[in-house]
């Protein structure tokens, strides 16, 4: 099926790094022009977006207006977002949730047939399409279905992307400020036998999601160390907006659970209110939108209320809410709090913030080019320009199917002008050490998630994040040299994947200054 010159090189028009809704659904309308290959670092399942809860916003219903969702939008993200993009992403939501609908997605509808809707903090209509509390896991399952029946779709799971190719694999000094960088595929670490193979693409498209486990508390599944962003960074292609890492106010307080279950924004939007130990609703004191104010309101709120009560948590009242709609629109999260002998029907649910969403990311723009030649992105690990300093809920899978219909179209365009680069050599790394020394790479991936816990999180400082690049030099410099002395494998990479992450994230929390937000500096109010 592919141009295979011997066993570790391979050729593709189109490669795609991740298997969540940016990559399965840009697979698909590639697939129709060229052979495809597909590589995710575990199973083809295992993504943040089968994990999604709350649903997919768009514009669906006669009450609401793209205008309604533009401003909400804006108003969420502090007006940081470039409002061409938010006009352009909301106007095309509609049509690409017809595509998911098209690829056999089903979305939850009333008894008269019409979607039932729900809403979520800074929505100010309900306009939140969903499956159940299990939006992201019907996504997955009918894109997955797809790109398994389709002829033009190689899968590749458990390889590891390591590296993209560029000039610099060719010998050739590339400069962050100059340039011109050209990327010709990846290097990918076959997880089942070790070997590193050679991918040859016309066209890379990189969605392989969020950073969650660059901290210790998190919704993210472990695949979720910013991988992509990294590879992008080391490449020198243009990064930005790093600071705006988003924490989801209400995840189950559960300590020896990873990733932290979610408890979804949805039920506040059906009633659930915040209380504190003392039974008292405390969110009206921070904004007049109380339970339902944007989430960054609302997880600072709780980071406040816990250290001024002293507690680990705050708590959810979702007694209010029918036996009826816990049944039929929260049927998951009413097992898991029954599973751990919370009965929703009378005792509040113990919450806690987690690190959730990463607004910035590999800066790309409306054509979906990344600042490399060939290379497109979409999904979480990109930074269009939707968000501004933060993202209303359900903006995220929506932003994602958007963009990578407007990434299959262009690069269906560019391969055309695209010839495969036959010089590429295969992966040289001289590292020698079987990785015995695991215990180097988990230890230090701990310290870096509490680094970035204590000091990079919901509430930042100057001396915090001082104190955080300190600390993490000393991270870097022993783990790049474990990483020049061992055999690559995934836990190294996933480690200074991470640490560039961290440093990152650092280094533009300083920049930013001034809290705005997701981005909240007590030094810079
Ligand atoms: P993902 O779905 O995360 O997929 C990333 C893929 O990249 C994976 O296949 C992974 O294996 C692969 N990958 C990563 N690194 C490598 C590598 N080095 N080599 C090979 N493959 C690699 N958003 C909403 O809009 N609405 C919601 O209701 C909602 N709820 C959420 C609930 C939870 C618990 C979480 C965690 C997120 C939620 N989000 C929600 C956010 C949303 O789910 C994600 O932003 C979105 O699904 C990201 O999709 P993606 O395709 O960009 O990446
Ligand atoms: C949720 O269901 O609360 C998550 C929604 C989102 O992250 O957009």
């Amino acid at each position: 099926m592919f141009l295979d010159s011997n066993k570790m090189k391979k050729y593709t028009q189109f490669l795609v790094l991740g298997s969540g809704i940016a990559g399965l659904s840009y697979a698909l309308k590639v697939a129709k022009y060229g052979k495809v290959i597909l590589l995710t670092k575990t199973r083809l399942e295992e993504t943040n977006t089968s994990y999604a809860q709350g649903g997919i916003a768009a514009v669906t219903d006669k009450f609401d207006s793209y205008e309604k969702h533009i401003n909400d939008t804006l108003i969420a993200g502090a007006n940081l977002n470039d409002e061409s993009i938010v006009k352009m992403v909301v106007q095309k939501a509609p049509s690409s949730i017809k595509s998911l609908m098209d690829w056999g997605t089903h979305f939850d509808k009333k008894s008269d047939g019409k979607l039932d809707l729900a809403r979520e903090g800074g929505h100010s209509e309900y306009r939140i399409l969903h499956h159940k509390d299990n939006t992201g896991f019907e996504i997955q399952r009918a894109l997955t279905e797809q790109v398994k029946n389709h002829n033009n779709i190689q899968v590749l799971e458990y390889h590891f992307a390591i590296d993209i190719i560029t000039q610099h694999h060719l010998g050739q000094k590339i400069r962050r400020k100059t340039g011109g960088v050209e990327c010709y595929g990846v290097y990918a670490l076959d997880l089942k036998t070790d070997e590193v193979r050679t991918i040859i693409s016309k066209s890379t498209f990189i969605a392989t999601g969020g950073v969650g486990n660059v901290f210790q508390t998190t919704t993210n599944p472990t695949i979720a160390t910013g991988d992509g962003i990294a590879m992008v960074y080391r490449a020198k292609g243009l990064i930005e907006n790093m600071e705006f890492v988003q924490f989801h106010p209400t995840a189950l307080y559960n300590p020896l659970e990873r990733p932290s279950f979610l408890i979804t924004e949805a039920l506040r939007g059906s009633g659930a209110i915040l209380k504190n130990h003392k039974n008292e609703t405390f969110m009206d004191k921070y904004d007049k939108r109380g339970s339902l104010a944007p989430r960054d309101i609302v997880a600072r709120a709780i980071d406040s209320e816990m250290k001024s009560e002293g507690e680990n948590f705050m708590l959810l009242d979702g007694t209010r809410i029918t036996a009826l709609e816990w049944e039929q629109h929260f049927p998951n999260i009413l097992k898991k709090c029954s599973d751990l002998g919370i009965d929703v029907r009378k005792d509040y649910i113990p919450v806690i913030p987690a690190a959730h969403y990463l607004v910035g990311g590999i800066k790309v723009n409306k054509t979906a080019r990344s600042t490399i030649e060939n290379l497109f992105a979409a999904g979480e690990v990109t930074s269009t320009g939707l968000h501004g300093a933060n993202r209303l809920a359900s903006n995220s899978l929506v932003e994602a199917i958007v963009y990578s219909e407007i990434a299959a179209e262009n690069s269906v365009e560019s391969i055309k002008n695209v010839n495969y680069n036959v010089d590429i050599p295969e992966w040289n790394h001289k590292g020698t050490n079987e990785p015995e020394e695991m215990i180097l790479i988990t230890q230090n991936h701990k310290e870096l998630m509490q680094i970035m816990s204590n000091y990079v999180g919901i509430v930042r400082s100057d001396l915090r994040l001082n104190r955080a690049l300190r600390r993490l030099e000393i991270i870097y410099e022993e783990t790049e040299n474990l990483y020049r002395r061992s055999i690559v494998s995934k836990e190294i990479c996933e480690l200074r994947n991470a640490i560039n992450i961290a440093y990152l994230t650092i280094k533009m929390a300083k920049q930013r200054g001034k809290s705005i937000g997701l981005h909240y500096n007590i030094d810079h109010l």
